[in-house]
């Protein structure tokens, strides 16, 4: 990554603060990976655990410290939080310019408005794989299942925009819509942020169709060392030979969401050094 280069010449390292509470297995393999990425890349990163019972006062009072400290120039909370935890009110405490994980409510209103700001990474990993494999999403029909606020609203937003990697007509399905299959097979690229392993089998897939798997889901499985596997929402098995491309779980997106998280980090480091 060029800028990276450019920053340190500046003297200048890019640093992320990560802060994960309690003890929740699956965020800790997520922060864990996060830190190998931003090592790998030479960046800083550093993690700042607090226990399962942290109140939201002295949670609210690490973010006030970081939003101060030079060193980083951005910030992520893992989530979820633990559930006494008030997430948005912790979300929206981020000082803006260092929303690395680009989900602070001014981060999204910019994005709504498409005026520059850091994106909400998985999207924006999301938008990388379709550039960086050619799929034109201009014209095209786009259904989106799932409409949280870090993937299914903002990745529906970002490919209805009119602007490269936009253009795109773009449905949006959650757990209260009818005849899901068929909204399904009515997509040239389909998008799963459910949640539910393999909910998406063929019977969902039109032939040819762009396939994007966002769900990471742990299944039982005896035979792996840890007891689990994991697996997306979409049965790879059953769709592979229907679709023209799919995305793997794991390997596929979640890879995509820590390599924009560095741009994101990247990028308010720059904005801060100009
Ligand atoms: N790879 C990555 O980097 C990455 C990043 C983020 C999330 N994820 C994964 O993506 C999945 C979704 O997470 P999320 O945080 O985006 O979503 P979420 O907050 O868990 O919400 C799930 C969404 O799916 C909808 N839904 C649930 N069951 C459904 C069904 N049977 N049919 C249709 N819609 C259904 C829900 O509808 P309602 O709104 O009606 O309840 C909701 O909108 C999870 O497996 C998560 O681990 C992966």
């Amino acid at each position: 990554m060029p800028q990276i280069g450019a920053l340190h010449e500046k003297g200048i390292t890019p640093g992320l603060a990560v802060v994960l509470v309690g003890d929740d297995s699956a965020s800790q393999v997520y922060v864990g990976m996060k830190a190998r990425a931003f090592a790998k890349m030479e960046l800083y990163s550093e993690t700042f655990y607090l226990a399962g019972n942290t109140s939201q006062e002295e949670l609210l009072k690490l973010i006030d410290r970081l939003n101060k400290d030079p060193q980083f120039h951005g910030i992520l909370v893992q989530l979820p939080l633990p559930s006494h935890l008030d997430e948005m009110a912790v979300i929206m405490r981020i000082d803006p310019d260092k929303d690395a994980d680009g989900i602070h409510p001014v981060s999204l209103g910019k994005m709504v408005l498409g005026v520059d700001a850091p994106l909400s990474c998985t999207p924006h990993g999301i938008l990388m794989l379709l550039k960086y494999s050619d799929i034109e999403t201009t014209g095209k029909h786009v259904v989106v299942v799932g409409r949280s606020n870090i993937v299914g609203k903002p990745i529906a937003n970002l490919l209805m925009q009119k602007r490269p990697l936009g253009n795109a007509t773009v449905t949006l399905c959650h757990s209260r819509t009818k005849d899901l299959a068929g909204i399904c097979r009515l997509a040239d690229i389909l998008i799963v942020a459910i949640g539910r392993a393999g909910l998406i089998d063929r019977s969902y897939v039109r032939d040819g169709a762009v396939v994007i798997d966002v769900g990471v889901n742990r299944v039982e499985d005896a035979s792996a060392k840890r007891g689990y596997r994991l697996v997306g929402d979409v049965n790879f098995e059953d769709v592979k030979d229907k679709v023209a491309a799919i995305t793997p779980v794991p390997g596929g997106v979640g890879p995509m969401t820590i390599s924009m998280l560095i741009a994101n980090t990247v990028y308010l480091a720059n904005k801060m050094a100009s």
